[in-house]
């Protein structure tokens, strides 16, 4: 007769497969949708986006995080790819980098239409579901790829961005980013300022989804408060796991509940764990712990694959997917939690973005005040003296300067 600890054991291996076997059925009809992949920001580091090398075959692409048998293996069906550029551009070359990003995205789509479908809408995303095709949306990770312009913020809507993270890690002009409150930056907007309210309407009235990951807590609270619309955290974990300013705090969490937003978390080690090492079993704790203070329909993945360097035991790629579903199916999730966390609560989240968007309604107009601008390198085209001098006592002496130099002329 078998001893009955060799029993209990194969029943315990019966169950890890039972488990997983759950997850692949679930996200066969149901897979997941990710909050963000830099893979992208990978495209251009490893091949100055340039696709058709050999070596950026995204079927064979090797190093990544990510390519198509690892989304495959994964059950990724949608996925937001972060056209993503560094803070040093930030009055520089921002808006040209982040054009060129959301372009490369573009063309991965165009280039493997058998694997990715670029849409733009929730009907879209359950779109690519029916065909099988990895769903893929653009999110724009950093207010600085705006360079403080309405008029770009809704030029780079209709090439398809359908998140734009508020700050990544710098302050812009107009919203603090979380370095604030690590103490390494100072406070400039206190949240948001007058500007930086007119951006959040704007991106309520055209159906962009606002993004909080990396900004201070008084923008997520100003946003939060101010938006019209549920918001997303593309790729943050919980604070009270792990203290770190990128991850979002409980007070917070209740915010999240109260907005029907969502919480996609973040894989990286040092957000997981606060230390180097991590794994699976602690991601799932974040998302039993988001799950426990924002309810079940606040809970999502923004694995942060291909934008970090180190990642859990367990989740090393995007192909590691189902085993964390196993896990959360381990935990005594129900299904119809598990698959509000795959997919069905970004599709809420989205869906009422797009609910709550008005075309009809009038854009907002009114640009940033000149002195709010930063950088050096800038024309001042279309900001006339007379409609700044209130705001500004440096355009009186430019104002006065030029009447001199006219007189002169004369
Ligand atoms: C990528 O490599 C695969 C397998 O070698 C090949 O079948 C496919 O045509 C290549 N795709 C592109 C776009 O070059
Ligand atoms: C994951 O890491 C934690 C903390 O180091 C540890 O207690 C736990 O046993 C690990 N779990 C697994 C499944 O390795
Ligand atoms: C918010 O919390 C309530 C009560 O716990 C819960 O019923 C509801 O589903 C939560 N909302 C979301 C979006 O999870
Ligand atoms: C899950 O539910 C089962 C059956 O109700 C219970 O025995 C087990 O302790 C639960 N596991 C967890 C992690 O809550
Ligand atoms: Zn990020």
């Amino acid at each position: 007769m078998c001893p009955s600890w060799w029993l209990w054991a194969l029943v315990a291996v019966c169950a890890a497969d039972v488990f997983r076997d759950e997850a692949e059925r679930i996200m066969r009809d149901t897979p997941v949708i990710d909050g963000h992949n830099d893979l992208p920001w990978q495209l251009l580091k490893m091949f100055n986006n340039q696709l058709q090398d050999k070596r950026a075959n995204l079927s064979t692409l090797a190093g990544t995080h990510t390519n198509i048998p690892k989304l495959r293996a994964g059950f990724v069906g949608g996925q937001f790819w972060s056209a993503y550029t560094p803070c040093d551009t930030q009055n520089k070359d921002a808006v040209r980098r982040t054009l060129e990003q959301m372009d490369v995205i573009h063309r991965v789509c165009d280039m493997y239409p058998e694997t990715f479908l670029c849409v733009s809408s929730s009907a879209g995303i359950r779109q690519a579901f029916q065909q099988g095709k990895v769903a893929s949306l653009i999110g724009v990770e950093g207010g600085h790829s705006i360079d403080s312009s309405l008029g770009v913020l809704r030029a780079l809507y209709h090439l398809g961005m359908r998140y734009l993270t508020l700050t990544h890690s710098c302050n812009t002009p107009w919203a603090d980013n979380w370095l604030v409150d690590s103490g390494s930056d100072k406070a400039q907007s206190e949240g948001l300022s007058l500007f930086g309210q007119s951006v959040v309407r704007e991106m309520n009235r055209l159906g962009v989804m606002i993004d909080l990951a990396h900004v201070s807590v008084a923008t997520m609270r100003a946003t939060l408060q101010l938006s019209k619309a549920p918001v997303i955290f593309s790729h943050s974990s919980a604070y009270s796991l792990c203290a770190n300013r990128r991850n979002v705090p409980d007070d917070v969490l209740l915010l999240v509940n109260q907005t029907r937003s969502l919480v996609m978390v973040n894989f990286y080690n040092d957000y997981v764990s606060c230390a180097r090492e991590a794994n699976l079993s602690q991601v799932a704790d974040h998302l039993d712990h988001i799950r426990k203070v924002a309810g079940a329909g606040a809970v999502g993945f923004g694995g942060d694959f291909d934008g970090v360097t180190r990642l859990p035991t367990g989740l090393e790629d995007v192909s590691k997917y189902p085993d964390l579903i196993a896990e959360l199916l381990r935990r005594n999730w129900t299904e119809a939690e598990v698959r509000g966390a795959l997919a069905d609560n970004l599709l809420r989240v989205f869906e009422a973005v797009e609910q709550a968007s008005n075309h009809q309604q009038a854009p907002e107009e009114e640009p940033i005040p000149l002195d709010q601008l930063g950088g050096s390198c800038r024309t001042h085209y279309g900001y006339s003296e007379a409609s700044t001098l209130h705001h500004q006592p440096g355009a009186l002496l430019a104002a006065l300067a030029s009447l001199l130099f006219s007189l002169c002329l004369l």
